[in-house]
């Protein structure tokens, strides 16, 4: 069965409700004809209802960028996969660099993150990548098969498919200089036989996309990639045009 692409816009911390009303009403007739890909956009957790009321009907879903591993608690500030699944949300983006880096998500954490939004009945996209001195220091293989053990270890195997990955080199984020398609698919493909040594008919089905300074240019080279199954899109999700631009690139 082949893999239908995903296209997801990360708005990370942009865009008020209203904002994210008036993309998404600009959004819809211009990805109304696209047939065999996915779309979802990350909204900020402020926006997630409007979003949904925005968006339903359509072949938008919505998805956070973030939640906590519990199901409730004292833990000032968060929120549970529960509390995102009965609003409507349909996945959730897990372990973004930003996160990794600037709030302290842990691979710790992740490994109770990803099972908990799956059993919630959202689709987790976890994202893994190498940094540019990991990168130079030939380590990405490394960096990425730690990653990858560590935040799955705690996902059943019947689940495992249902899992989409991220690859995200961390010095193609935001920067503008993306990775090259031999690059990207490389570290797909090698994320792939990551999950094959796991489970062979899993790694058919998940799907893995390429995140880090996509755009409406160098889309249809990245996902034309044999392993490529979709993006993770920062920036150039911003502009609803050329979010629709990127989607159209993924047939
Ligand atoms: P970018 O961000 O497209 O702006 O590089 C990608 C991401 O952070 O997921």
């Amino acid at each position: 069965m082949p893999r239908t692409p995903l296209v997801a816009g990360n708005w990370k911390m942009h865009k008020t409700e209203r904002e994210a009303e008036e993309y998404i009403h600009a959004l819809l007739p211009r990805v109304a004809a696209l047939a065999s890909v996915d779309l979802a956009l990350c909204g900020p957790f402020t926006d997630l209802r409007a979003m949904i009321d925005s968006a339903r009907g359509s072949r938008v879903d919505v998805y956070a960028q973030n939640m906590h591993e519990q199901r409730e608690g004292a833990f000032t500030g968060e929120v549970s996969a529960a509390m995102l699944s009965e609003l409507g949300v349909r996945g959730v983006v897990l372990g973004h660099c930003e996160r990794r880096e600037l709030f302290g998500e842990s691979d710790r954490a992740l490994a109770l993150k990803v099972p908990a939004a799956l059993r919630a009945g959202l689709t987790p996209i976890l994202c893994v990548g190498e940094t540019e001195a990991e990168r130079d220091g030939a380590q990405t293989e490394s960096k990425l098969r730690r990653q990858i053990a560590a935040d799955l270890v705690g996902v059943p195997e019947d689940q495992l498919a249902h899992v989409v990955i991220a690859y995200e080199p961390i010095w193609a984020i935001g920067t503008g200089r993306v990775a090259t398609p031999e690059q990207a698919q490389q570290a797909v493909a090698f994320i792939r036989a990551l999950i094959a040594g796991r489970d062979g008919a899993a790694a058919e089905r998940v799907r893995i996309l390429y995140g880090g300074s996509v755009n409406p240019e160098n889309a249809a080279d990245l996902l034309g990639l044999a392993d490529v199954d979709g993006a993770l899109v920062g920036g150039a999700s911003l502009q609803a045009a050329s979010f629709a631009e990127i989607a159209g690139a993924a047939r």
